[in-house]
């Protein structure tokens, strides 16, 4: 299949906006990773995603939206919290899993009677859902195991002669993935972490954000049936770079001579290492250049990559769940 290639223009999104309404799949950026999106009410389109990303057809995806009152159309019985989460934080990097309405077809929830939903800050996705007229489909548009993209450049890589066209856009901002936080009946749960944490939805909602237990760092134990997280993607293998990581959690100063002599250890055996330091605490510049750095290192035949920790707090607990899933649970504690 021929990929178009598109700039960031209007007459490109108006492009990109038909290829949607007639069944095709477009490439765009948003302010957390790119989005591969199809239109959310076509099964067949949305299979056709699956398809290009090799993804398990268990996994629901993401319906994007450009104005709250679109919610009403997909999702039922919204809560009084998810309303509050909604006006708080839209347009944002949140999810709202809620309630969904029968007409959705089961390719895009995976089955499930619930919806996520998200409206998006970037303006080129807000422009080209809203011109869709169609609520749009969207997982991550990296071929399904591999780090999210965050670049054009890491998009054309995956899905070049795999869908319709690509809007290129800027980098991404955020860099992770939105939250997802399941809000039915009022008793909001964390999905997947991300830039809004559980301490910013708490003071919106005055009430206590329970994470889903099975966000706890810990390896999941993948065939057994105890672990089923309640966002089905978050059993998957992620985020895997093509070399071994290794994540060293400790005092800055332990891990970087760890780090230095481990580096040396595997150089003296003639293998290619990289390291990804971020400092502990340098939370943002972690979220927006994880993924980056992981594929960076794939393309320069990296073998090795150490990683520093970043403290398990605010947005630096979602930095550390991706890290994590990227070093298959392989952590050194100093
Ligand atoms: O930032 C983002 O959320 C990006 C951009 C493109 O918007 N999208 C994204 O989609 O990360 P994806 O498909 O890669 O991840 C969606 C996650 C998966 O872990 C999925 O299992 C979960 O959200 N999810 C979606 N719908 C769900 C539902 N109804 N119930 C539980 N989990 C759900
Ligand atoms: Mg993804």
């Amino acid at each position: 299949m021929k990929t178009l290639i598109l700039e960031n223009t209007i007459e490109n999104i108006e492009e990109a906006a038909g290829i949607l309404r007639n069944g095709g799949l477009v490439a765009f950026p948003t302010e957390t990773v790119y989005g591969l999106g199809a239109n959310g009410l076509d099964g067949k389109a949305v299979n056709k995603v699956f398809a290009a990303k090799n993804r398990p057809a268990d996994n629901p995806m993401i319906l994007h939206v450009s104005d709250i009152d679109d919610v009403y159309e997909i999702a039922e019985d919204v809560c009084e919290d998810a309303k509050k989460l909604m006006h708080a934080f839209w347009p944002g990097p949140m999810t709202v899993v809620m309630k969904r309405k029968s007409h959705i077809p089961d390719e895009t929830t995976g089955g499930l009677n619930t919806v996520g939903i998200r409206l998006p800050d970037d303006e080129t996705a807000r422009e080209l859902i809203r011109r869709a007229g169609v609520p749009v489909a969207a997982p991550s548009a990296n071929l399904s195991g591999k780090p999210s993209p965050t670049m054009a450049k890491h998009v054309i890589k995956d899905m070049d002669g795999r869908i319709d066209a690509i809007l290129c856009g800027r980098d991404c901002e955020i860099g992770i993935e939105s939250t997802v936080v399941l809000a039915v009946d009022d008793n909001p749960i964390i999905l997947r972490p991300g830039k809004i944490t559980a301490a910013d939805m708490e003071k919106v909602l005055g009430k206590k954000v329970e994470m889903d237990p099975t966000l706890d760092m810990k390896k999941p134990k993948d065939e057994s049936e105890d672990f089923q997280p309640l966002a089905p993607g978050q059993k998957y293998r992620h985020y895997a770079p093509d070399a071994d990581m290794i994540v060293y959690e400790g005092a800055e100063e332990d891990v970087l001579k760890e780090i230095e002599k481990e580096k040396a250890r595997l150089e003296g055996e003639g293998k290619k290492v990289g390291v990804i330091l971020f400092g502990t605490y340098n939370f943002e510049d972690a979220a927006r250049e994880l993924f980056a750095k992981l594929r960076e290192m794939d393309e320069e035949g990296v073998e090795f990559i150490l990683a520093g920790a970043v403290a398990s707090e605010g947005l630096g607990f979602a930095v550390m769940n991706r890290m994590m899933k990227s070093a298959g649970y392989n952590i050194i504690k100093l």
